[in-house]
């Protein structure tokens, strides 16, 4: 018999019982007191003025008041969908994580695509990144997957994060420009941080431009680690390849579907799921055995590296089904919280230092952004398997805990959770030692090869698309110093590329650098270089797989 934890509708059922849905019964206060009139205030005569009596009308009124909430720091425009994860592969030799164990197992899921930089109500077809975050209601509690459609990040450490977001928003002294990349001070942070160029080099490319969510991939970005059921540790990087293929939309069209449809992304996935064409992607897995660590010219914890899949395929596992649209936009794709750190026994993290802050900063923006400790409750975020501690009290505290003892241990609330045992989480034993110190290990300090690697995998028609978008939104910013350091670094990335973009932002071309990659480093970083020499000139597999397609 199936477990009732296992069922894809089990999210759905438990959904079903919060539902409110429209209806001619009578209309009450907040309090179910039935309203008699509520398109007239309650007044002291026909032209008088209204009376504090009138308690619809201040509730009325107050509750419309309160009804935002603060948008989202960074990812702020979204669009949702449920559905559920299909196993087909099992990765019981890797994890103990048993929604990737048991192919019998389907498991439900949230999914919420996202712009970066814009407003909740900016447009969908801006060059952004796009977020791709899943929530799977597992049943062994809630595992967030949140990733981008690309696969590495910006900056190499968390504690940047809020000056890259500063450096990305716009300006404060008029809010402009609006999610954009034609952006002064994006541009002075990307030429003051090389560790930048790789993304830039994605962010510049059609990538930034997907024409549908249904056609987009998506990557957990960071190395994660696999814990299997013996104690032993394997790195992974998980990606979503959609079955449909990568698609990107061209340049022109997104500036016209931005002012044509500005929810042109949004209503696409909402129209897909209503006329039952629902968006499918794989789950893919790249795994590393740990005696591999050290085996690559690049480290394993930087995320602004890949691991590029002729070294390490993309091994299939799952399929992932979008099949039905939300029922409330704001009770769902809003109130989701996503946090990195929910991961389930089997899933463990690294010392990524981009992935350590992570695990930081969404709870506790959350904790301001949904109002309190107990967000957790809402719907949307609660996991198909009981909870059961004590914490207690908080706004919106929504369960009604029995019981004199909310504290553990005890022994007079007639019960005490039990802790540990089979199936609790467990940390990987990681062995750590170290001086406390301010400083990034020189494994990570090559910031030009995988860019070099990104732009030699692309066709002449990618990079003319590449050039393109450097010149127009490079070739925005005021300040020649800032344009001249961008070139600067793309020149280390590939001199072809930073003279034809010289060409178009009002700088000299500059001279061939003497040494590729500027010639820096340590003795370790230029095995690094040479090493990654060796795969120059081939098309990345990440990219190679569906072949990136553009209406160009
Ligand atoms: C939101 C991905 C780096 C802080 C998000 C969302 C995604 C995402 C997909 C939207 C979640 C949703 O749909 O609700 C990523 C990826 C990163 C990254 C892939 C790098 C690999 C960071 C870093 C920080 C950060 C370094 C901070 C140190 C946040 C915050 C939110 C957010 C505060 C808003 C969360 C909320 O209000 O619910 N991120 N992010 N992110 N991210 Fe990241």
């Amino acid at each position: 018999m199936v477990n009732p934890a296992d069922r894809a509708d089990r999210k759905q059922e438990q959904l079903e019982r919060r539902r409110v849905r429209p209806d001619d019964t009578r209309l009450t206060t907040d309090q179910g007191i039935r309203v008699d009139d509520t398109d007239n205030s309650l007044s002291a005569g026909e032209r008088g003025p209204s009376l504090m009596d009138d308690f619809h009308l201040r509730e009325k009124i107050t509750h419309f008041d309160h009804e935002r909430i603060p948008e989202r720091v960074v990812h702020a425009r979204g669009a949702g969908a449920y559905g559920h994860f299909r196993l087909h592969d099992s990765l019981a030799e890797y994890t103990t994580a048993d929604f990737l164990c048991d192919t019998a197992r389907t498991t439900p899921v949230f999914v919420r695509f996202s712009t970066v930089a814009g407003s909740r109500g900016s447009a969908d077809t801006v060059r952004d990144v796009r977020g791709f975050a899943t929530k799977f209601y597992t049943r062994q509690g809630n595992f967030d997957l949140v990733g981008n459609n690309m696969p590495v990040f910006f900056i190499q450490d968390g504690i940047k994060f809020p000056d890259f977001v500063h450096a990305v928003k716009p300006e404060p002294p008029n809010e402009i420009p609006q999610a954009s990349s034609a952006h002064d001070t994006l541009w002075d942070f990307v030429q003051l941080q090389p560790e930048t160029m790789h993304m830039m080099m994605w962010l510049m490319s059609d990538r930034a431009l997907p024409r549908s969510y249904a056609m987009m991939q998506g990557f957990g970005v960071h190395t994660f680690r696999f814990v299997n059921a013996e104690g032993r540790a394997t790195f992974v990087k998980f990606h979503w390849k959609p079955r449909l293929g990568t698609h990107s939309l061209a340049w022109d069209e997104t500036q016209k579907i931005a002012g044509k449809d500005p929810d042109f992304n949004r209503r696409d996935l909402w129209d897909r799921i209503d006329a039952g064409d629902f968006p499918e992607y794989d789950l893919c897995v790249q795994l590393v055995p740990v005696e591999d660590e050290h085996r690559f010219d690049f480290d394993l914890l930087d995320p602004t590296k890949i691991i590029p899949e002729e070294e390490v395929p993309a091994r299939p596992v799952g399929t992932l089904t979008l099949d039905r649209n939300p029922t409330n936009f704001f009770a769902e794709t809003e109130q989701v919280a996503f946090h990195l750190g929910n991961v389930v026994p089997g899933i463990d993290f690294t010392n990524d230092p981009l992935l350590q802050a992570r695990l930081f900063s969404y709870l506790d923006t959350q904790l301001i952004r949904l109002g309190g400790p107990n967000f957790p409750q809402i719907p949307v975020n609660r996991p198909v398997v009981e909870v059961r501690n004590h914490h207690r009290d908080g706004y919106h505290q929504m369960d009604l805990h029995e019981g004199r003892a909310s504290y553990h241990k005890n022994s007079l609330s007639g019960g005490c959770p039990a802790v540990g045992g089979e199936g609790s989480f467990t940390h990987y034993q990681e062995r750590v030692d170290g001086h406390k110190i301010r400083k990034r290990s020189e494994s990570f300090a090559d910031h030009y090869s995988q860019a070099t690697l990104f732009w030699n995998s692309m066709a002449d028609w990618e990079k003319e698309h590449i050039v393109g978008a450097f010149r127009f939104e490079l070739g925005k910013c005021e300040h020649r110093h800032i344009r001249e350091g961008v070139v600067g670094h793309l020149n280390h990335v590939d001199h072809d590329l930073a003279v034809q973009v010289a060409a178009g932002v009002g700088v000299e071309a500059p001279a061939a650098p003497a040494t590729p990659n500027h010639g820096r480093g340590s003795p370790a970083l230029s095995q690094a270089n040479s090493a990654t020499d060796s795969v120059r000139g081939r098309k990345i597999a990440i990219l190679a797989a569906d072949g990136v397609d553009s209406a160009a």
